[in-house]
Parts: structure tokens; sequence; C-alpha cells
């Protein structure tokens, strides 16, 4: 989580008081509300996402401010979480977990004809939308007939602005730079984006996603199982007690053999021995 210099910049001009107190009880709802742990030296970074919701919200003051979200203002604790979320993703980042899913599952799941057509997927903390779209268009290019298949991607998280994002499906120039021309042409469409062109996912990586609001800290409301789930740089956030909390209840979503990836400074030791490391931060349920 990074500060950004605007959020730097705003901190120097203090315009609202905020004091020790006001820090503490704010990490606690923090945590409360989201599992994320704020460390001491994320001060920076609290006034500067808070001071955005203190400005709409015409107040002069934390305190003010902590007030509301006491009370348990159902309106604004979403605001909260939206605004102390870090929402970094991008289209097949850590590329690996695709080639694997690729060759591992779906390659063999496509040479045995016999083979159930059955697969579900789960982008946990999925954020605007690029890991799921990423995990479709893997889909789309080892199944050539997809469409007859039976697959089902959820994607969830609990910032509700980047997930309205996802599930828009839009995509600025520089959000799709990255992406080979094959899969550019292939998945998108150009659109008019205002200022600088946009790029629209097609229906086919649409029609396999399913966006839902979902807080990792409540109840996991899916039966499960899932063949593989992506909860990648979601935990780095979380402290060990939480994380194993968590992945006690993500492990009764899958059966032995289903992947679990997670993201690339994240682990799953002294956290749950339900998994088996078996790639780079690739787990299989054991
Ligand atoms: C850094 S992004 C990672 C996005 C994507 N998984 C990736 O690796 O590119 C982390 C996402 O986790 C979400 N998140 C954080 N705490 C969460 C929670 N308690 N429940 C659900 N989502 C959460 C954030 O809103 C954010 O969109």
């Amino acid at each position: 989580m990074e500060t950004t210099a605007a959020e730097s910049r705003d901190l120097q001009l203090r315009k609202f008081a905020f004091g020790e107190e006001d820090f503490a009880a704010l990490r606690e709802l923090v945590k409360t509300h989201t599992g994320i742990h704020l460390s001491e030296q994320k001060r920076e970074l609290v006034y500067g996402r808070l001071s955005r919701r203190l400005r709409a919200l015409g107040l002069d003051s934390f305190r003010a401010y902590r007030q509301i979200l006491e009370r348990g203002d159902s309106d604004e604790l979403v605001q909260f979480c939206n605004a102390i979320t870090t929402n970094l993703t991008s289209f097949f980042r850590e590329a690996h977990h695709f080639d694997y899913l690729r060759e591992q599952v779906l390659a063999p799941r496509a040479a045995d004809a016999r083979g159930p057509r059955r697969l579900r997927f789960w982008s946990a903390g999925c954020s605007s939308g690029e890991e799921p779209y990423s995990l479709a268009m893997t889909i789309h290019e080892a199944l050539a007939d997809a469409r007859r298949w039976d697959i089902k991607i959820l994607a969830t998280d609990l910032d509700t602005d980047v997930l309205a994002r996802g599930q828009r499906g839009v995509y600025e120039e520089d959000r799709v730079r990255g992406l080979p021309r094959a899969r550019l042409e292939r998945f998108f469409s150009a659109v008019d984006g205002g200022k600088s062109p946009s790029y629209a996912v097609t229906e086919e990586l649409r029609d396999l996603i399913t966006f839902r609001e979902l807080n990792l800290m409540h109840s996991l409301p899916m039966k499960g199982p899932f063949d593989a789930i992506f909860c990648r740089n979601v935990i780095i956030y979380f402290d060990k007690d939480t994380q194993r909390q968590l992945f006690e209840r993500i492990a009764r979503l899958q059966r032995p053999g289903d992947l679990l990836f997670l993201g690339h400074s994240e682990s799953l030791y002294r956290v749950s021995d339900a998994y088996t490391l078996v790639g780079k931060t690739i787990y299989r349920r054991a």
C-alpha cells in the first residue's frame, strides 16, 4: 500500500485534525470491517485516503467522521472500505499462474473426451476485473468449444467501486497495452471512450463471469467445490490469525487436488496445512 504524492501533500497541509486516538480507532475499524491490518506507519495513508471522505461529507474533523462509522452507517462503511482498499491489478498479472492452469488443468481436460465438462473458478479479491477476464481468456484459448462446457467464474470483492468497473468491462488503452495484439483483437472491441480509446471485453468473456460483492471476513455463501481459486494479493494485508481463519473456510470449498493461487509475496506457511505447495505460489488441496 503506497501513499501517493497527492496523499502526502494532503497530509502536509493538515487540513483536518487527526490525533493518535483517531488513528487508533480508524485502524481498529479497518481491521473489523476489511480484515486489513494497518501498521503504525500507515498514518499518512489513512489520512490521505479518508480526507476525501471528510471533504465529500463536509466534515471538519476525523472525530466527526469516526462517529458516523461507529454509529454503523452502512452507506458510509461501504465508502470507507472502498477508500481503504488497494486495488492494484493488471491483465495476466503473474502470468505463470495462467500458464499452469492451461497446462495442468485445461489442456488435460480438453484432451479427455469422456471427462466431465464442468469447471468452477473463483477470483476472490478480483478488483476491477482484470484477473477474472484473464482467466476467461485463458479458458477460451485452451478450450476450443468452451461455450459448450459448463464453466463459471465467480468474481468477488468488497470494494463496490472496483466491482462496478469489472462488471462494466471497459478498459482504457493503458490497461490493455501489455496484451498481445491477437488477444486484444479476439477478446476486446474498441469503443468511444472520450479522451482516449477504450476497449470493451466481448460477450464471450462476460458470459463466463458473475461479479458479486463479498467481504472475505464474512461467511462464504458459496457451496463450491472450486477447481481453482485465485486469491492473489489480498491476504498480504491480513494478519496471520485472519489468514488462518480465512483459509480454514476456503479449504472447505475445495476437493483434494483442486488448485489455489496466491500472490507473489504470499504464502500458506504457518497459515494452513490443508494445501501442498506445487509451484511458485501455487497450491493443491491436500
Ligand atoms: C491488490 S488487489 C488484487 C487484485 C487481484 N487479485 C490481483 O492480484 O491482481 C486486492 C483486492 O482485494 C480486495 N479486498 C481486500 N480486503 C478484502 C476483503 N476483506 N474482502 C474482499 N475483498 C477484499 C480489495 O478491495 C482489492 O480489490
